[in-house]
């Protein structure tokens, strides 16, 4: 893993827009999540498509996760969100944008369904995750199995209350979800996980500095070959080997 901690939650969207715009000028398959966290790195790429050229007409997109039971067309659900915040103001085929389906008859099959859509499109080559409080990634809740596919889950109450201010009120929020798996998640190539704000410093304390262990599902990360982690100095702020984050960070010659 490699961690980097950056001093403002703008720089971390800043570092993160360069290494997507890099896989975008590839027309890499880019996994997308939802959440306020990636929303700043969002923004910066929707200005480097409009002001730079920046292009995804080449790339497909694959969602981590969806609310099972709510309609495409409502606001709150991801089909509708990642287009609201990101894919309508780029120029990626509405086509290729695909997401988990929650409004499936039979759940299991669409998740099984999903796994086999991204196999086919070849594999993610880059997935983008937030973490949840409780040390989620993709809606993948405390005690996850580490290899776990596409699949129905249900949320943690800490989840619903974290996610309740997109609704009207906590009732609101649908208690299932569809997501990507553990292992689903950690078949992307390279796995980028951003960290914003002193809510996710537990988080990512237990991410980096804990156990592997399914109680924390974002330690998943520490057996990727590919996974880098960047934080504001906020979320960093319980690390204990921060310094040595931070040396490391300095001395590598990828980012010279
Ligand atoms: P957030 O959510 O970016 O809104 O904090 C992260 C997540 O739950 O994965």
């Amino acid at each position: 893993m490699e961690i980097i901690i950056l001093p403002t939650a703008e720089d971390v969207a800043q570092l993160a827009a360069d290494i997507f715009e890099q896989y975008a000028r590839k027309g890499a398959t880019l996994g997308l999540a939802t959440g306020s966290t990636p929303v700043a790195m969002y923004t910066e790429l929707i200005r480097r498509h409009k002001e730079e050229g920046l292009s995804f007409a080449q790339s497909k997109a694959f969602l981590l996760d969806e609310y099972v039971g709510l309609a495409k067309e409502h606001d709150q659900s991801y089909y509708a969100t990642i287009r609201r915040e990101f894919t309508n103001h780029i120029d990626i085929d509405d086509a290729h944008v695909h997401s988990p389906d929650g409004t499936a008859d039979d759940i299991p099959a669409a998740g099984i369904a999903y796994d086999h859509a991204i196999k086919e499109a070849g594999g993610v080559d880059i997935q983008l995750l937030g973490i949840g409080t409780d040390g989620h990634i993709g809606f993948n809740e405390p005690g996850s199995a580490l290899t776990s596919r596409t699949r129905l889950k249900t949320l943690h109450p800490q989840t619903i209350e974290d996610n309740s201010r997109f609704f009207d009120s906590p009732e609101e929020v649908p208690i299932h979800v569809l997501t990507q798996g553990l292992g689903t998640i950690s078949e992307a190539k390279h796995l980028l996980l951003l960290a914003t704000g002193e809510g996710k410093a537990d988080a990512i304390c237990a991410t980096v500095e804990g156990p592997l262990a399914a109680v924390c599902p974002a330690s998943v990360l520490q057996l990727h070959p590919k996974a880098t982690l960047i934080v504001d100095e906020a979320a960093a702020s319980k690390l204990e080997h921060a310094d040595y984050y931070r040396f490391a960070f300095e001395h590598n010659p990828a980012w010279k």
